[in-house]
């Protein structure tokens, strides 16, 4: 069974921003791959790529083993792929129902006598929204641009999951999230996996990311660090391998006497590898 995504030695730069290196990472069928680093280690950029958003500079995707050339979130769509973004993708002066269906809108009549089915797209978002469990939001017809970002973020994910994607790249799902929104998210995530859905999740809590992914992969200075299961792996061990890395960047830094990254991007820790005796 090939992977749901493949992923060979992709790198992309925003002008003089390096900000993915050589990444190369799997996602197999049914899986849910957790993807953590810190903040601006690529990993939103890395979504952006699988998604269709940007393309890459370099390197190759699969889909299903088949080499993808992905130009637009659409294309990325007709393989199944659908994506929540961490600056959601929601338009704030439309409705809640109209959102869900943004793009997709359900019509009626035949046609060039076609008009927007607004009855059915609302009585279907309430569906989709009691399915995925937000009790909070008082109706479908209020504008997103009223709702907390929490709810925002759920509609999205309840947007997703009706696309039929099979790939669902969550991108801090759980960031604008209370506690019990969270675990609804998280609730939700396990039944998208009982589904079959592959996903990849991106999240800064590890205690959570080893509690809804099969594997985890550290993302540092744009290339994946650290590939590992999350039965073989555990919070304290990951918070461990950023702090060395951020401890070792500290002292590189002290040590020459320059900002770290200004001269050398995100191959710092690497140059001071090559630099022993400083
Ligand atoms: N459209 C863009 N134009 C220029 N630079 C960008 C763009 N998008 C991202 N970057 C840069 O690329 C790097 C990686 O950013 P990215 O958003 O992928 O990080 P991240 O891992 O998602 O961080 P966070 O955890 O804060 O969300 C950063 O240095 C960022 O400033
Ligand atoms: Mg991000």
């Amino acid at each position: 069974m090939p992977d749901a995504i493949t992923v060979e030695g992709v790198a992309k730069s925003f002008g003089a921003v390096t900000a993915l290196i050589d990444i190369s990472l799997r996602l197999g069928q049914g899986e849910c791959l957790g993807l953590i680093g810190d903040n601006g280690a690529g990993k939103s950029t890395l979504i952006k790529i699988l998604s269709g958003f940007h393309r890459p500079d370099r390197g190759r995707i699969l889909v299903y083993g088949e080499e993808a050339s992905m130009r637009s979130v659409d294309d990325a769509r007709s393989l199944g792929i659908d994506t929540v973004y961490q600056d959601l993708a929601l338009v704030p002066t439309l409705s809640v129902a109209h959102n869900m269906f943004l793009n997709r809108e359900v019509t009626r009549g035949i046609g060039p006598f076609r008009w927007l089915d607004n009855r059915e797209m609302r009585r279907r978002a309430r569906s989709y929204i009691e399915a995925i469990g937000i009790r909070t939001l008082r109706s479908v017809s209020s504008e997103v641009a009223m709702l907390s970002g929490g709810q925002r973020q759920a509609i999205a994910i309840a947007r997703s999951v009706h696309t039929g994607a099979k790939i669902l790249l969550l991108d801090e799902p759980l960031a604008a999230m209370g506690a019990m929104e969270g675990e609804m998210i998280l609730d939700l995530i396990r039944d998208l996996k009982a589904e079959g859905h592959s996903m990849i999740v991106v999240a800064h809590n590890y205690v959570h990311v080893l509690e809804i992914c099969d594997r985890v992969n550290l993302l540092q200075h744009g290339r994946i660090t650290l590939d590992r299961l999350s039965s073989e792996t555990s919070a304290e061990e990951l918070t461990e391998l950023v702090a060395r890395e951020y401890r070792r960047l500290r002292d590189t830094t002290s040590s020459a006497g320059s900002v770290a990254g200004e001269e050398n991007g995100p191959e710092t820790p690497h140059a001071a590898e090559e630099r022993p005796g400083l």
